[in-house]
C-alpha cells in the first residue's frame, strides 16, 4: 500500500474553487499532486453520471467544489451540485464503494488555502481507505 498514490479529480467552478485553486498556486502553497482539476462554467453542470464515469475510468475520489451557498452566479447550480453528490453518495455505497470518497465543497474566490487543505484532506482519506479497486488500477487508467 506504500506505494500507492491517490487519483482524486475536483470538478470546480470556474469563478470560485478554480479561482482558489489558482491562487493556492500564485501563493505557492504545496499540496499533493494527486488532484486533477476539470474546470467547469458552474458546478451545475456536473451531473451524477460524470462523478460516476471517473470512478468506472479509475479515480480513487471525486471531489466538487463550487461558490459559496448562495453565491452561485447560476443561482442555484451549487445547491444543484450538492444535492447531485448526496445521490452519487448513495449510489457508491450501494455498489460497495466508501462514499467518503466523494464530497463536495463551497470556497470564494479568496480562498486558496482552504483549497490546499480540502487536496490534503482527501489525499489522506483517501489513502487510509486505499484504491478504489482493491485488485490494483483497472486497465486502462485513463486519468
Ligand atoms: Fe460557481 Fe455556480 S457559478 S457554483
Amino acid at each position: 500500500m506504500s506505494d500507492f498514490e491517490p487519483k482524486i479529480v475536483a470538478f470546480c467552478c470556474n469563478y470560485c474553487a478554480f479561482a482558489a485553486a489558482d491562487l493556492a498556486g500564485a501563493m505557492r502553497l504545496q499540496y499533493p499532486p494527486s488532484v486533477r482539476i476539470v474546470k467547469l462554467p458552474c458546478t451545475g453542470t456536473v451531473d451524477a453520471i460524470h462523478m460516476m464515469k471517473v470512478f468506472e475510468d479509475g479515480a480513487d475520489a471525486v471531489f466538487v467544489a463550487g461558490c459559496l451557498e448562495g453565491e452561485c452566479h447560476y443561482l442555484e447550480g451549487n445547491l444543484r451540485a450538492k444535492k447531485r453528490v448526496a445521490y452519487v453518495k448513495r449510489l457508491l455505497a450501494e455498489v460497495g464503494i466508501e462514499p467518503e470518497r466523494i464530497e463536495m465543497f463551497n470556497l470564494s474566490s479568496a480562498m486558496g488555502g482552504r483549497f490546499a487543505e480540502i487536496v490534503e484532506e482527501m489525499t489522506q482519506t483517501v489513502t487510509k481507505l486505499g484504491p478504489t479497486y482493491k485488485g490494483g488500477p483497472k486497465e486502462p487508467v485513463k486519468l
